[in-house]
């Protein structure tokens, strides 16, 4: 394994959902064990990093988001060896591992919580925020609005309110108990020695709250996730942070701190915008949030995605936006969740082949590191029949053996149904055929590994006379690349300002041509061009 300290501003990321991934016992459920030996797989695809959604035990009403014991595995997926050789297989192959890491709230199991509830004298009372009132902090919006109607819920047992910023069956914890701050620095350790390379935090905007404010990034937040980081630092130097944080670009500059404070954070407001220059043929929108993203330090990186586990949020738009934005691509209501839409990628874009490849070219040579959620390299589709998240959250198709080779047993939820289910859609079949998205996916991973330009460079704008092509140059030391990507459904033609003229290779065709002033490109197409001289 290479020991470079900023692997991760290279790294394609891959998202797990060990449940939906593999089974290998037969019980229905994905495990760890049957993602183990799916690693040959993510090897060949090419990414560096899995990041492993949460495997705690958990009564999964958050599909494990609400953690009841927080040093251990859940039964379901395995146990703490099976974690450990996960690890030890993955690292073996050059892969590393990061997992969810969720402070800001328990499962309303936890043992911590029990004890809070029952006793108002035990020393877990505490751990938890509880009120004689459900008016205090009145300024915090509710997240999952579409199930929750407060922040508060009242206990009977506890014969008080607790705060919950999530479903009411995931009580906050309370930062402000030592208490608690210690008890996460224990967590962090133990899945440390254990081998794991970071965490992705889940949800950090909300670890504290104040009064009068919207109890969203507050100064306490990110000075306890400094101290954090500096254990981090200190003990387990190279592993990292990734910090989920679904703000605006400004909001989240200060997660990374001077650098001693998160390494990643997700970029959220250029997830919609992608999609928002597909439809409209244009990148205006892309080019007005890259321009409002301010700088980050030298060692840190953006994380960017297209889709992940949760809706594709649009949270990060304006209302106009949003409007629009839910007619373009949720028509039908149950489509939409919360303020989002709970549609898997190849779905959004019509399962047309070009529209996907070329929102993938743009994940992949955009600034930032990229995360890949799982099916999506095959293009696989959702179940709208499933409530809530869950559409976007079924097994992986590996073949078009009955149950789709994900288990011998009874499968924990449905399938995709109709042209995209997995006898229509399957790894398998995406393997043999040289031409399938999996090989085209695997392609730019390929090149972008072997291009630094891409996770390490500058970014600027080429302008070409057309706006429907986004067009940007990738620059790192001596390295250049022209990146084309035709937004819209016709043929495009535009010019090269001189300075960006030359010969070049296609690295996607590894081609070789020279670029003059005028360039044609055919609907939905996109080209990386490495210049010579570079
Ligand atoms: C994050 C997760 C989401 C979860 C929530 C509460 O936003 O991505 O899946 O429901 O946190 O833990």
């Amino acid at each position: 394994m290479i020991q470079d300290k900023l692997w991760y501003k290279d790294a394609v990321f891959y998202q797990v959902s060990v449940r939906a991934f593999k089974d290998s016992n037969g019980d229905g459920f994905g495990d760890l064990r049957g993602l183990q030996q799916k690693l040959d797989y993510l090897s060949l695809l090419g990414i560096d990093c899995i990041w492993l959604m949460p495997i705690y035990p958990s009564p999964l009403r958050d599909d494990g988001y609400d953690i009841s014991d927080y040093c251990n595995v859940a039964a379901l997926y395995g146990n703490l060896d099976d974690l450990k050789s996960l690890v030890g297989s993955a690292h073996a192959l050059g892969i590393r591992i990061i997992m969810d890491l969720v402070l800001n709230h328990t499962s309303d199991e936890h043992a911590w919580f029990k004890a809070s509830r029952s006793d108002r004298n035990s020393p877990y009372r505490d751990y938890y925020i509880w009120s004689d009132t459900d008016q205090k902090y009145r300024d915090a919006r509710i997240i999952f609005l579409d199930t929750e109607d407060s922040n508060w819920t009242w206990d009977e047992k506890a014969g008080q309110y607790f705060w919950h910023r999530f479903y009411s069956s995931q009580p906050d914890l309370n930062f402000d108990s030592p208490a608690v701050q210690d008890e996460i620095f224990k967590v962090a350790r133990f899945w440390l020695e254990l081998g794991i390379d970071g965490f992705r935090a889940d949800a950090v905007p909300y670890l504290f709250e104040r009064e009068g404010t919207s109890c969203e990034n507050l100064p306490e937040t990110h000075a306890y996730l400094k101290r954090l980081r500096l254990f981090m630092e200190k003990e387990f130097p190279g592993r990292i942070l990734l910090c989920e944080a679904n703000q605006w670009p400004e909001d989240v500059r200060p997660y990374f701190g001077n650098g001693d404070e998160f390494q990643m954070g997700f970029h959220f407001p250029i997830m919609p915008r992608i999609f928002m220059s597909l439809k409209k043929g244009r990148a205006d929108d892309l080019r007005e949030i890259l321009g409002r993203t301010p700088p980050i330090p030298e060692d840190c990186q953006w994380c960017i995605f297209l889709r992940n586990h949760d809706e594709l949020t649009l949270e990060m738009v304006s209302p106009e936006e949003r409007k629009w934005m839910w007619e373009q691509y949720a028509p039908e209501p149950g489509m939409k969740l919360n303020l989002g839409i709970r549609r898997r990628l190849a779905p959004l874009l019509d399962n047309d082949r070009r529209k996907i490849e070329l929102i993938n070219s743009m994940l992949f040579t955009l600034p930032g590191s990229p995360v890949l959620y799982y099916g999506d390299e095959i293009g696989m589709g959702d179940n709208l029949d499933l409530p809530d998240r869950n559409g976007v959250r079924t097994p992986m198709q590996w073949d078009d053996t009955p149950n789709a080779g994900f288990t011998a047993g009874k499968p924990f939820t449905e399938f995709v149904k109709g042209d995209l289910d997995y006898r229509h859609l399957n790894v398998k079949s995406q393997l043999l055929d040289q031409n399938s998205l999996f090989h085209g996916i695997k392609k730019m991973i390929g090149v972008r590994r072997q291009h630094p330009a891409f996770g390490r460079g500058e970014m600027q704008w080429v302008d070409t006379g057309n706006p429907a092509i986004a067009g940007y140059l990738r620059r790192y030391n001596r390295e250049r690349i022209l990146v084309l990507n035709n937004l819209s459904e016709s043929q495009q033609n535009l010019t090269l300002p001189a300075e960006h003229q030359g010969s070049v290779v296609d690295l996607l065709s590894d081609d070789s041509q020279l670029i003059k002033s005028s360039l044609s490109l055919q609907p939905y197409a996109y080209l990386w061009l490495k210049y010579d001289n570079g």
